[in-house]
């Protein structure tokens, strides 16, 4: 089997949507500092670029989870892999994901967020496919609404590989 890259979203519109999110995000946090919570690996690309773009203060923490259940399906229960190092008390948090898909890994996340008493959460992602909502969870802002296809590339991987890709692409396979 061949695999092949059919691109989705082009690198410069990623670009420039992430531009606009970012523009929505220091209106919103006037005055205030942002403590963004990366979710990885994923969501690394994706927050840096957003990060490089914000005007407000910002702080960095990471978080690391893996999800209990097969390959394809995500069961809900959440293992944390990587805790984040710094307390949420009082804070006003931005959990930055690189996709949405059944919602039930983040709706798992948020629920130990919120019970760590910051003063905020919002929740931003790059991608988000609501046709494979499960679980409901609240998104704050979106960079694209994509159709339910399996998408690599700006820290999505397909078997570890593609999360370097600068656009947003399908896998394709072919014999030969
Ligand atoms: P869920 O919302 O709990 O179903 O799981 C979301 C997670 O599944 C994401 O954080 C990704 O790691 C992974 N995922 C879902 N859809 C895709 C995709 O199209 N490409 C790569 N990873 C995906
Ligand atoms: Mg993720």
């Amino acid at each position: 089997m061949k695999e092949n890259i059919r691109v989705m979203i082009p690198e410069e519109q990623v670009d420039a949507r992430i531009q606009e999110i970012a523009e929505q995000i220091n209106k919103s946090y006037e005055g205030r500092q942002i403590h963004m919570i990366g979710v990885l690996k994923g969501g690394v690309f994706f927050m840096c670029e957003l990060a490089k773009r914000i005007r407000v203060p910002v702080s960095l923490d990471f978080m690391s989870v893996s999800s209990y259940g097969d390959d394809t399906k995500s069961s809900g229960v959440v293992r944390i892999v990587k805790d984040l190092d710094q307390p949420l008390e009082g804070k006003d948090v931005l959990v930055v994901e690189d996709i949405i898909d059944s919602g039930r890994t983040l709706s798992y996340l948020l629920q130990i967020i919120r019970d760590r008493n910051p003063a905020s959460v919002q929740l931003c992602t790059l991608l988000d496919k609501p046709s494979r909502r499960v679980v409901d969870v609240k998104v704050d802002y979106t960079c694209f609404e994509i159709p339910d296809e399996f998408v690599v590339g700006y820290g999505l991987d397909y078997a570890q590989r593609y999360r370097n890709l600068p656009y947003i692409g399908v896998v394709e396979f072919s014999e030969e």
